[in-house]
């Protein structure tokens, strides 16, 4: 097999903690050029993965060496720089939140049909071990009809982990759009869709903009969500947890509760109606207190779904339908009513 010839966009933690990493373990790789507009920045990347630097994204896309692009960068480049890289022949591996509008979602899933190129998002909560195996679960009939959940993401905040701390894109609108709710919010609204394996159709939200002194986008957040099939729960994404992470997520079913990444030791816990308990662990999840170093499994998954010609789990459609239940959260909070989530 020939490797993959992959550039990366964007050298900031994202790509130096995972993308790069990862890619740098995956035999079937070979990374041929980093791109930031922080020049030390990508030099000094470019050195330590012996690929060539670049300051300016539109070179990279016209290297006829380059396969496919991961896009790391800032929310509001991820449409424009994903659709450039497709309509130059590249296969997209692009950062969460997908974009930051439908219409612009709708443009990259066209920008990928058209070219015939793949198009993945970095859910990468899909691939974690307890929740590859609470999916499981639920699918077999044992934990019964689920009648209700909580999830919870929350962290001190991107200052402690862009590359640029407090002067971080993170907290500015114009370029991040969407705060805590795009930074984790939509990590656990597409991670509740795979595990309940079934759309949301309506949000109730508070989302509130004051748990830092700087910054003006949201960065504490409650949504009530409900299901096609009338499951209820409440999703919170915040950057006030400041003692450390919360990454958990509990789901009340009629024959047993799961609790994911809610016990240090257990990484899934099963308590079932009969009085039954049953601990997994399955090791850790991939977390801002852990740096990250853990293998995400998203890059592999990339890798694998170009080289061997397979849709991706988490392709253009399934990003964007998670990214609708933020957008409808936001505009839940702004018109102060239940908002219909689009299909
Ligand atoms: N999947 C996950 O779990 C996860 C975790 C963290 C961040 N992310 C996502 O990854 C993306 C990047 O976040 P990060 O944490 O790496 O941020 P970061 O601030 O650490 O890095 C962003 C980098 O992009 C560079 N950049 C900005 N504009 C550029 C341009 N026009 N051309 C080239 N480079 C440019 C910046 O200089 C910086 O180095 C975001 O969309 C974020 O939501 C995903």
């Amino acid at each position: 097999m020939s490797k993959l010839r992959v550039a990366v966009i964007g050298c900031g933690s994202i790509a130096k903690y995972r993308h790069l990493i990862e890619y740098d373990q995956n035999a079937n790789v070979e990374i041929v050029a980093v791109c930031d507009i922080v020049e030390d920045r990508v030099n000094e990347t470019a050195e330590k993965y012996n690929a060539k630097a670049f300051t300016n994204y539109e070179e990279v896309l016209k290297l006829d060496e380059v396969d496919a692009i991961s896009v790391c960068l800032p929310n509001y480049l991820h449409a424009p720089v994903s659709i450039a890289a497709l309509n130059a022949g590249k296969h997209v591996l692009c950062e969460k939140p997908m974009a930051t509008s439908r219409v612009e979602a709708e443009q990259m899933i066209e920008a990928a049909e058209k070219n015939n190129k793949k198009l993945m998002i970095a859910h990468n909560q899909r691939f974690v071990a307890s929740h590859q195996k609470a999916r499981a679960l639920i699918e077999s009939g044992a934990i019964g009809k689920i009648h209700s959940f909580r999830t919870a993401f929350g962290h001190g905040g991107p200052e402690g982990w862009s590359a640029d701390g407090k002067d971080s894109w993170f907290f500015k609108k114009e370029e991040a759009f969407i705060g805590a709710m795009g930074d984790l919010g939509v990590h656990k609204a597409d991670l509740l869709r795979y595990l309940l394996g079934e759309e949301f159709v309506e949000v109730a939200s508070m989302i509130e903009t004051g748990a830092k002194d700087f910054g003006d986008v949201d960065d504490n957040a409650v949504c009530i969500l409900k299901s096609e099939s009338g499951i209820i729960g409440t999703l919170a994404a915040s950057w006030a947890y400041t003692a450390g992470e919360d990454n958990s997520t509990i789901i009340y079913g009629e024959k047993a509760i799961l609790r994911l990444e809610d016990d240090p030791n257990y990484s899934l816990i099963v308590q079932y109606t009969n009085g039954e308990v049953v601990k997994y662990e399955l090791g850790a999840i991939q977390s801002n207190d852990s740096g990250g170093q853990t293998t995400s499994h998203t890059i592999n998954h990339f890798v694998e779904a170009v080289l061997e010609d397979k849709e991706p789990l988490i392709n253009g459609e399934e990003g964007m339908k998670s990214l609708e239940v933020i957008l409808a959260s936001l505009e839940s909070m702004e018109t102060k009513t239940f908002t219909k989530i689009k299909a």
